[in-house]
């Protein structure tokens, strides 16, 4: 039977893969011919959706992007042999845009039928698990440790680093708990990985679990994520008929519950205290630190809280050694990052790649150039609270501690890209004014600070003492940056910052100024 596949992520379906998904079964039911249709994940070509692959003796071959109107058309062509048409697109691994990408963390996403965990199996699923359970805990955290892995939700701590703290640190009972917040503008990599390969994050968490002696996971998952959750909750249920989640994992002894939570649609819900607060069916604020979450964590108990990828990386750690994955990135930064490209871009979608490649070869080799086809202005990368780089910084290489020298961050590896019809001083406001809005309100600088600061851009926009609220507005963010209990209030100012210092003259001031 021929089989086809088209994409159940939500950015697919938003694009109409439901309706294409039907028509193709339809018309295919109609003609008398005999398909299957597999709902496999996005492979992150997203101006490419809704994409159809069909699988022939000549590999994948992929038609886009395809709405439900073009099924009969594209049907008399031959699309079940893998025949010629205008949608005809080829192997989609041979586009430079797949084909250039080191995909470790998304390596089944778009391959497999997500929540098919014979499909996990027969595609190099569970392996990682397998080699965990044959060792010592402290031996699966040194694997961690040596792959030099950082935590990708957007702090990047060593993540063997925290796991030997939970490991070290006693108590009855440990929690694993995956923040699957993903609250940043411009970022979906968590969401793709959770519809396109539940199973992957499910087998990090329970490596996690079996490596610290935590025998409860939660996912506390975005609430916007109904997709996400219908696959998480399917493969979950999977994992346990099967003994890979549960009591007696594969016949180890070990044991490790899981369970789906929703979020509470706040931002600051993705920091990792307020979000263990919330866990715990409180309202989002944040706890101050010290005590860590890895001694002191969820209900109390020592808790190891990272980010989806993070815990999504951890599987081919595993499998294939910590040296392995180090083998890939520069300097500090090891492994890969799945960057997201998104906002006035050609070719959004999702790129994973080692890191070191410059900001400049993502956005124009492979990202296109703007969508609008007008000069790029600035890229705000790493979400609401990232910096906004002017062309000058593009030849930055993609690695945490190249971006940090220039007062920028990667963060969750997300980019909004902005052309020149963009005003900076607006976007330096919409920051503050995101701050006032999500702020928990727990420290003044934040709650208070992000409101004044407000209305000192208005005044500087405004022509009223310029140059006085512009020292202002400085002395102002010095404040957020160092009296801040978070990074919510620390952050706020990296836009605004970073807006004031590139494009004065969106503030109406002189460059020389500035
Ligand atoms: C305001 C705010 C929002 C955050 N949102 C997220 C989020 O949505 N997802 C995430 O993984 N980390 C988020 N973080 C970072 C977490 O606090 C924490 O560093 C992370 O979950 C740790 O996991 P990691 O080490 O794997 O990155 C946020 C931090 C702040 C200050
Ligand atoms: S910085 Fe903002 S979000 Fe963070 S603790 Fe202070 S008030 Fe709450």
């Amino acid at each position: 039977m021929t089989r086809l596949f088209i994409s159940r992520d939500s950015t697919a379906l938003s694009l109409g893969a439901e309706q294409v998904a039907n028509a193709f079964a339809q018309h295919t039911a109609d003609r008398g011919q005999s398909v299957q249709i597999v709902r496999n994940g996005s492979r992150g070509l997203f101006w490419l959706e809704p994409l159809v692959e069909v699988e022939t003796p000549n590999g994948r071959i992929a038609y886009g992007p395809v709405q439900e109107e073009d099924v009969a058309s594209l049907l008399d062509a031959g699309l079940l042999e893998g025949k010629s048409h205008p949608l005809y697109l080829g192997n989609i691994e041979e586009l430079p845009y797949f084909k250039n990408q080191n995909r470790l963390t998304f390596a089944r996403v778009g391959i497999t039928d997500p929540i098919s965990l014979e499909d996990y199996l027969a595609n190099d699923g569970y392996k990682g698990l397998k080699n965990a359970l044959a060792l010592q805990p402290a031996e699966i955290v040194k694997h961690v440790t040596d792959s030099g892995l950082r935590g990708r939700g957007g702090a990047a701590f060593p993540t063997g680093i925290k796991w030997n703290t939970v490991l070290n640190a006693t108590g009855d009972q440990k929690y694993i708990v995956c923040n699957a917040d993903e609250g940043d503008s411009g970022t979906f990599s968590d969401r793709m990985i959770m519809e396109g390969d539940p199973f992957v994050l499910i087998e990090g968490m329970t490596i996690a679990g079996v490596a610290v002696g935590a025998t409860q996971g939660y996912i506390y998952l975005r609430v916007e994520y109904p997709h996400a959750k219908v696959a998480l909750n399917q493969a979950i249920e999977a994992a346990y008929k099967n003994g890979y989640l549960g009591e007696n994992i594969q016949g180890s002894g070990k044991t490790f519950h899981l369970e789906v939570r929703s979020g509470a649609g706040a931002y600051v819900c993705g920091e990792e205290t307020s979000l263990l607060e919330s866990l715990e069916g409180k309202r989002g604020l944040v706890r101050f630190k010290p005590p860590l979450p890895a001694i002191v964590g969820l209900f109390g108990k020592p808790t190891i809280v990272n980010n989806v990828i993070s815990l999504a990386s951890v599987p081919i750690i595993l499998d294939k050694g910590g040296e392995y994955y180090k083998n890939y990135g520069m300097g500090r930064s090891r492994g890969t990052l799945p960057l997201q490209l998104a906002g006035n871009i050609k070719h959004p979608g999702l790129f994973e790649a080692a890191f070191g490649m410059t900001l400049r070869e993502l956005l124009y080799d492979y990202g296109g150039g703007s969508a609008s086809g007008r000069p790029i202005r600035a890229v705000q990368v790493g979400g609401p609270l990232g910096a906004y780089m002017p062309e000058s910084q593009f030849d930055t290489p993609l690695d945490y501690e190249a971006f940090a020298a220039i007062g920028a961050v990667l963060g969750h590896g997300g980019l909004v890209v902005h052309d020149d019809t963009t005003n900076l001083a607006d976007m330096a406001r919409y920051a503050m004014e995101f701050c006032v809005e999500e702020s928990c309100g727990k420290c003044t600088p934040c709650r208070i600070g992000s409101t004044r600061g407000v209305e000192v851009i208005d005044r500087i926009v405004a022509n009223v003492d310029k140059a006085k609220n512009t020292e202002l507005l400085r002395d102002l963010c010095d404040t957020m940056l160092c009296g801040s209990l978070c990074a919510m209030g620390g952050m706020t100012p990296y836009p605004v910052l970073s807006a004031l210092n590139h494009f004065p003259e969106d503030f109406g001031l002189h460059p020389a100024k500035a």
